[in-house]
């Protein structure tokens, strides 16, 4: 009977604008686009990143057909409402009910569909992402909200010509369209939202890209074949032979689920595990760069200083912490997002213009920056960590400097 009922989700579909996995375009570029708040000031590192503001613009200066958005930013309001004047259709799937924006632009030229996440999973719709003409992407940390870009520090990726993996999230993206008006996630979906390319076998593009495929989270929001990010995650951390840098918010490998009225915490060991294995087994060098803000949990230090503990007595052994600027449990669990893992071809020419080696550029300059401070050197700082922990201190930076990885390489 049941199918009978979700059968429905299959009547639906747009067609993929007779683009198909066999004869999709694989020549794709990958630039890292950057915003940077204007009160942070870090060095530049010789090879300026593509700034956010200007990454979406080009994306919007090129569509013509369509644009499908989850959370778009404030600074691209007005553009927005002129692609109805360039016959672009537009599409945003929001988990916001009462936004003056989506309002203004619902009623110029948008479709809104509206995903309750508060019925889904209680937890939010942090995945930021567009698909424009099925053909370009952008996948970044800008959360859902409308607030200015001038205080983020946000990071992502514009991919170009790319139609391969633009057709993959443009099917992530009909899953969210799909829960409009919806309290249940069906338990059968479409082939239209089947994932076409997954960690066992990703994407190869005709540029330096071994393997490309995107990954979501929570599980609840995977489709068939379709990757998980704490899989991916894990995986990407299994085959590290030499360095795993981490910018993340929080590190904190505790799930809690409150379960009638009371919350239950528990270890969540999938990627605290695997980095311990690399660590210790491998001789993996490991960077961790996590968020110290009012929100940081107290627990966060105890994790780290464990894991830098279990590297003291072993030759070789690299584990270097610096607070900063979300790999929580409970998040994965609950929050939606939306991640690229990109594995790369070995080889020595181009270096420097390479994805991998933009983002490692990008890691070095917040670790060398000021606002990085090794959290486990002396006691000192430990001292400052427990005032943080009695809600005096402030990290140096904005209180919304807040900082997701989308990316793993
Ligand atoms: C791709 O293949 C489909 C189905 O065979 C066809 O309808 C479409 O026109 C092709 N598209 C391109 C861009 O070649
Ligand atoms: C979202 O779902 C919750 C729980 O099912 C419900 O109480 C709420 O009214 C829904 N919100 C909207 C705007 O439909
Ligand atoms: C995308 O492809 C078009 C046509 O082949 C080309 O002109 C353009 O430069 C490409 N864009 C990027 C960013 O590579
Ligand atoms: C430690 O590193 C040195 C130099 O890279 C290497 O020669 C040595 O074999 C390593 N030792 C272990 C136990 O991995």
């Amino acid at each position: 009977m049941a199918v009978l009922i979700f059968s429905s989700v299959d009547i639906w579909g747009d067609d993929e604008d007779g683009i198909t996995e066999e004869n999709c375009s694989r020549d794709c570029q990958i630039v890292l686009v950057e915003n940077i708040p204007e009160d942070l000031s870090l060095p530049l590192d010789g090879r300026p990143h593509l700034p956010l503001s200007l990454g979406f613009n080009t994306l919007l200066d090129q569509a013509k057909h369509s644009v499908e958005v989850v959370s778009p930013g404030q600074l691209l309001f007005q553009r927005l409402l002129s692609l109805k004047s360039r016959g672009v259709k537009l599409k945003i799937a929001s988990s916001l009910t009462n936004s003056a924006e989506l309002k203004t632009l619902a009623a110029h030229n948008a479709e809104i569909h509206f995903v309750n996440m508060t019925a889904f999973t209680r937890g939010g719709l942090h995945s930021s992402f567009w698909v424009v003409d099925r053909k370009h992407i952008y996948i970044g940390s800008a959360d859902m909200d409308w607030r200015s870009l001038s205080k983020r520090k946000e990071l992502g990726v514009v991919v170009y010509n790319c139609s391969c993996l633009a057709l993959d999230l443009h099917r992530v993206f009909s899953f969210y369209w799909q829960l409009h008006e919806r309290d249940y996630i069906p338990s059968i979906w479409s082939k239209r939202v089947t994932a076409i390319y997954g960690r066992h076998d990703a994407l190869a593009t005709t540029q330096r890209h071994r393997g490309c495929c995107l990954c979501t989270s929570p599980e609840l929001f995977c489709a068939r074949d379709r990757t998980r990010d704490v899989d991916a995650i894990h995986q990407v951390i299994q085959n590290a032979k030499t360095f795993i840098f981490i910018s993340v918010t929080d590190y904190l490998p505790l799930v809690s689920r409150s379960f009638r009225g009371t919350s239950v915490t528990r270890y969540w060991s999938a990627i605290d595990e695997v980095i311990r294995e690399a660590v210790v087994l491998r001789g993996v060098r490991v960077r961790l760069l996590i968020s110290f803000w009012k929100k940081t949990h107290p627990l966060t230090f105890n994790f780290v200083s464990s894991l830098k503990s279990l590297c003291m007595q072993l030759p070789n052994c690299s584990i270097e912490v610096v607070r900063n600027h979300d790999w929580v449990g409970s998040d994965l669990a609950i929050n939606t997002g939306v991640g690229l893992v990109v594995k790369m071809k070995n080889s020595l020419e181009d270096r420097g213009a390479t994805i991998l080696e933009q983002l490692k550029a990008a890691f070095e300059r917040d670790w060398k920056s000021r606002y990085a401070k090794n959290l486990l050197g002396n006691k000192d700082q430990q001292g400052k960590y427990r005032n943080l922990k009695q809600g005096k201190m402030h990290m140096e930076s904005k209180e919304e400097n807040k900082w997701n990885n989308p990316l793993s390489l």
